[in-house]
């Protein structure tokens, strides 16, 4: 280990940290007080460079997805990251700051013994999370964690963005929990599907015939694509994306310079719209709405979305529906409402989830068939349920969201939870989604809003647009903005009024 002078004391803001080298190792320094922190200079979530996150209430604030970790010790307290910052030792020595140049070795929780089972079903966003916060709270007593997919706990969001794109492999799609992580306390990954949940018995059986008995359990089995019942939506060459082998197989099917349809412009129908062109395929939508996503981000930014489409070559065909798909033995063309008839050898369905739990016995699902949770996360004595599948109260409110961000808060309050704890869910929904090369991300969850503010226009770059209930903001969409849009992921914990929050937003 060697010990290296790499800034200057007076060079360090307490509201950034600076990035410095140390030997081959890349560091954050962040200022407290008379103190200085060095961590590892990347988010451990996706990369991002974290001298250029914000730090706010004593959180350092990634710039991309909003992850939050405690400015004295690194330790992760908000997902998409699920892994403590590294930690290194920094002193300050004149006016120099030192550091070493190899981290300090991780405090393992200590682990008591328990002679509980708890199982968490699902390995996507919400399953991973809730593992990684049983772990890193030194659960001891015996962790099934089961999913019915042979590789799980990988980043589902890139595969509508890079996967299908032909930009990551889909063996290479990053994983959420780290192998180190995976060995600690007496954790069992196990291949299975869930055949039934009965909660008063407190039992589950997988399709094998397996039994597992528990005393908690947490459900995160997210949604299953659905396709709709229109003659030859069953046809081949008919796709929808989910998983990973979703997407290793519609990769299979794309050529470059072929026709694809993409039924459905929301998120994913987008977000896939725009990988498939970059794949090189001629793109055609087909839209319920003259305007895709108004309904969630007004007309106006809707707008310069299907223009940003429009210019780099999706076509869009709408409003209209899908009357048919037709074809012998694998889909040949699309028949829609409007008269045209698209012919296409590939066709992708972006027509929403239903939340998977045909599986749950001796709990009243929600008419949308997700499971109704108090805002522990809870949904009956010894079973809590997140992500996807939830429909929890959101300012007193019940809502279902389907958002990666939320289903990993929900994941860890969810584990806290299980553990004996009575937190919450008292967090800001967050979502992102990228297109053509831009970035929209949106903090909060408006659901009636009447009112929306700009700074920046959508049209021409950067911007953010206030959702607001007449003064009261709430939620925030933007393209760049950065740092305010950091501030604003903690801020938007308390009420919001909009005059606030334009001086906040500068
Ligand atoms: C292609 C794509 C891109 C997305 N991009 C974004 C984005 O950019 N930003 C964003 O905020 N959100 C995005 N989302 C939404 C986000 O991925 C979901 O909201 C999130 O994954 C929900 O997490 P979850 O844990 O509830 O479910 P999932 O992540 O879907 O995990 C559920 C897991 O449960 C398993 N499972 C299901 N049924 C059973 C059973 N019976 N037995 C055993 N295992 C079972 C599944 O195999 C799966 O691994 C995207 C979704 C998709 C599909
Ligand atoms: S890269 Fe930091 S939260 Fe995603």
């Amino acid at each position: 280990m060697t010990q290296h002078a790499v800034a200057r004391l007076d060079q360090l803001d307490p509201n950034r940290p600076l990035r410095v080298q140390a030997g081959s190792e890349e560091l954050i320094l962040i200022r407290q007080g008379d103190l200085v922190h060095a961590y590892q200079a990347n988010c451990p979530h996706a990369g991002a460079p974290l001298e250029e996150g914000v730090i706010c209430s004593g959180l350092l604030v990634c710039p991309w997805h909003k992850a939050a970790f405690a400015v004295d010790e690194g330790a992760v307290c908000e997902p998409p990251a699920l892994a403590d910052l590294r930690r290194y030792r920094a002193w300050v020595k004149g006016d120099e700051v030192w550091v070493d140049d190899q981290p300090l070795a991780k405090a393992e929780p200590p682990r008591h013994s328990d002679a509980r089972c708890f199982v968490v079903v699902g390995a996507g966003a919400a399953g991973s999370a809730a593992v990684a916060t049983l772990l890193r709270h030194g659960f001891a007593g015996r962790l099934v964690w089961l999913d019915q997919e042979h590789q799980p706990a990988y980043d589902r969001t890139a595969l509508s963005k890079f996967v299908i794109a032909g930009q990551m492999p889909p063996d290479e799609v990053p994983a959420l929990l780290e192998a180190d992580d995976l060995r600690k306390g007496h954790l069992i990954r196990q291949h299975g599907k869930v055949r039934t949940l009965n909660s008063e018995k407190r039992q589950i059986i997988l399709a094998d015939g397996q039994h597992i008995d528990y005393d908690a359990c947490l459900l995160a089995t997210g949604g299953k694509a659905q396709r709709p019942a229109l003659p030859g939506a069953d046809l081949p060459g008919v796709f929808t994306l989910r998983s990973r082998e979703d997407a290793a197989l519609l990769l299979d099917a794309a050529e470059p310079g072929q026709p694809v349809v993409i039924v459905g412009d929301g998120f994913i129908g987008l977000e896939a719209a725009a990988a498939l062109r970059k794949y090189g395929l001629q793109v055609h939508l087909v839209t319920r709405h003259e305007v895709p996503l108004a309904k969630q981000l007004g007309e106006r930014i809707g707008r310069s979305i299907r223009e940003l489409h429009e210019r780099k070559g999706v076509v869009f065909h709408g409003p209209t529906e899908v009357e048919r798909f037709e074809g012998q033995a694998k889909v040949e063309a699309v028949l829609l409402a409007n008269g045209e008839r698209l012919q296409a050898p590939l066709v992708l369905l972006g027509t929403g989830v239903k939340p998977a739990t045909a599986y749950v016995q001796g709990v009243a699902l929600a008419d949308d068939k997700s499971l109704p949770v108090n805002a522990e996360m809870r949904a009956a004595p010894g079973l809590w349920a997140a992500g996807d599948i939830a429909t929890f109260p959101l300012a007193d409110r019940p809502v279902r969201i389907e958002h990666w961000r939320l289903a990993q808060q929900h994941g860890v309050i969810a584990a806290a939870n299980m553990l004996g704890e009575q937190r919450r869910y008292e967090d800001v929904p967050f979502f992102w989604t990228y297109q053509h090369g831009r970035t929209y991300e949106v903090l909060g969850h408006a659901r009636d809003w009447n009112r929306i503010e700009f700074v920046g226009q959508p049209e021409q770059g950067d911007f953010v647009a206030l959702q607001c209930v007449d003064e009261q903001v709430e939620a925030v969409i933007a393209k760049g903005y950065s740092d305010a849009m950091a501030q604003l992921s903690q801020r938007m914990k308390r009420p919001l009024r909009l005059d606030e929050a334009l001086k906040l937003i500068g």
